[in-house]
């Protein structure tokens, strides 16, 4: 690897994240004025392009597909193993895939505005993430570079013509990417989402495009389109085929989807692109530590990128010290049978839990079961390997002691690290929300910083917490799948390790999801 590049000077990712932790003094020394009038749009709106309407139809929207308990756990293996098989995706599927991935699934009027809710949760329902699709002649659209614009239901046509082999070349020849008829992008306007969280923005981008993932990768293998996600890519490049503006956006993620058994041709050249959109506010407050951080983990060339790819670092196992249970999931034939599609439009993040009622050790079981069968990705490797260890706060699970938990994945168990109440400190760790401290259980997500950055240098910071999302989103649908809820949440990031050491010393927290039964009373009463 090349050691002069500032993917590998990794003390960048370090100073990003512990500059961006939530502790009670960073808390009281940061007091930061939401302000209303200055809120950003929830959409990128282009001027002047050409719009290529998807399919509004129910009739194409809803169309059957399986359980979303299979669609979560379709293993890595099947799904990034190209079969040889050439799958070239039409309209009509990606305005079902689009729709369940980052479509417009509710809308509420609050005195601030009208808020549209997407198909996926999302830090602050602020949406900063766009995808755009590079796509080859399908059989119902033109090869070229369109975004996906969900306020419209629509594709922008940002460039026309087949610029995939400017993909392949820019990923290093990935060969997911060099025999994919569509590859879509995922990149965020950072100031959508700092306008509230500031620089943690740069968390949010991988947390909000993790759960969007979630949604993204479950629909599409269900079309047996077989996504994988490249994360590996040289930046500027991708960032000039988008047009973004660097100063303000940056390209998270590649994802292939369908399989050619073509090249793509050479692609045509590249001019700059500069298409007008909307203002999102007023005025922009630039949080420098995002740019930076995002500079800090670029790969400048296909050379780097080629070089950045491979196995995945894997931690020691650590034995078992305290009382290990066995996972109990429920039986394949008797799985909840709630399809994908219908989850999807039901999910929403619950507002509050009821205390009273537990869910079962097998509904606790069968989330972790079926959320953490691996993530076909280029920073995934060998396929069912995880950056992320799971701990868990267990407030009340049928047949579980309350207490804290370690989730021994290669074992398939929880390992009891303490037993005890602790609602107070669920609550108090969720940054002293009363989600985490009403809820059955919370899970965190955590990962191994130093290893993942010695090894993916800064850019493994993106791909774990980009893990972690994805794992948090599929979470949200094993929950909603069992019909109970489920929420992110943010926390007080060293309190955290704290709690859950000596066992999570030396780890970061990457992710927390809070599960339980909804209270319904609260909420229709507003959460008096
Ligand atoms: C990573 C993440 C963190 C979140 N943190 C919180 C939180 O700390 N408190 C809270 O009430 N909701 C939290 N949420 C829920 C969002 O507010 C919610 O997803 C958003 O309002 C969109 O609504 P929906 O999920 O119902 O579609 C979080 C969501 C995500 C994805």
């Amino acid at each position: 690897m090349d050691k002069s590049s500032p993917n590998q000077n990794t003390e960048a990712a370090l100073r990003y994240h512990e500059s961006t932790k939530h502790s009670e003094e960073s808390l009281r020394a940061n007091v930061h004025f939401l302000d209303g009038q200055n809120k950003p749009l929830q959409f990128k709106i282009y001027r002047d392009v050409e719009s290529v309407l998807l399919f509004r139809d129910p009739k194409v929207l809803d169309r059957p597909t399986p359980a979303t308990l299979e669609a979560i756990s379709i293993p890595a293996s099947k799904v990034s193993g190209a079969n040889g098989d050439e799958n070239i995706p039409n309209l009509a599927t990606l305005s079902q895939v689009l729709f369940l991935a980052a479509g417009i699934t509710k809308q509420k009027r609050y005195p601030g505005g009208e808020v549209y809710f997407r198909a996926y949760s999302n830090t602050g329902a602020l949406y900063h993430i766009d995808l755009y699709l590079v796509t080859q002649d399908l059989p119902d659209l033109p090869a070229g570079v369109y975004q996906f614009g969900p306020h419209d239901f629509a594709l922008h046509r940002l460039r026309s013509g087949d610029y995939r082999g400017l993909l392949v070349e820019a990923s290093g020849a990935h060969p997911g990417v060099a025999r994919a008829p569509l590859i879509l992008i995922s990149a965020s306007t950072y100031w959508r989402n700092a306008w509230k969280y500031q620089a943690r923005a740069y968390r949010h981008c991988f947390w909000d495009g993790g759960t969007l993932h979630a949604n993204l990768l479950a629909i599409a293998a269900t079309k047996a389109l077989q996504p994988n996600i490249v994360m590996g890519f040289a930046d500027s490049v991708v960032a000039t085929l988008l047009g973004l503006d660097q100063a303000r956006e940056g390209a998270l993620t590649l994802v292939t989807l369908g399989h050619s058994n073509q090249a793509p041709p050479t692609s045509p050249a590249l001019r700059l692109l500069k298409l007008e959109t909307e203002p999102l506010s007023r005025h922009e407050v630039d949080y420098p530590a995002i740019s930076i951080m995002h500079a800090a983990s670029s790969l400048a060339s296909a050379d780097e990128v080629t070089a950045w790819r491979g196995s995945t670092p894997q931690g020691e196992a650590v034995p078992a010290s305290g009382p290990i249970q066995p996972l109990r999931p429920i039986a394949d034939t008797e799985l909840p049978q709630g399809s994908l599609k219908s989850v999807i439009r039901r999910r929403g993040s619950t507002r509050a839990f009821d205390r009273a009622r537990s869910i079962s050790f097998e509904q606790l079981t069968t989330v972790l079961d079926r959320a953490t069968r691996g993530i076909p990705a280029d920073f995934i490797e060998p396929p069912g390997v995880t950056m992320l260890e799971l701990y868990l706060i267990v407030n009340a699970v049928d047949d579980l002691l309350p207490g804290k938990y370690y989730y021994r994945r290669a074992d398939r168990a929880l390992e009891l690290l303490a037993a005890g109440d602790f609602r107070r400190e669920s609550g108090r760790l969720g940054l002293s929300q009363q989600l985490p401290a009403d809820a059955a259980v919370n899970i965190y997500c955590l990962s191994a910083l130093l290893p993942i950055l010695k090894r993916f240098g800064n850019r493994g910071y993106r791909a774990a917490q980009l893990e972690g999302g994805i794992t948090g989103g599929r979470m949200y649908l094993a929950a909603y799948a069992q019909h109970f809820g489920a929420t992110g949440l943010t926390f007080f990031d060293d309190e955290v390790i704290e709690f859950f050491s000596p066992h999570a010393a030396g780890k970061e927290v990457m992710f927390l999801v809070a599960l339980g039964y909804p209270d319904l009373v609260r909420i229709v009463r507003g959460l008096s």
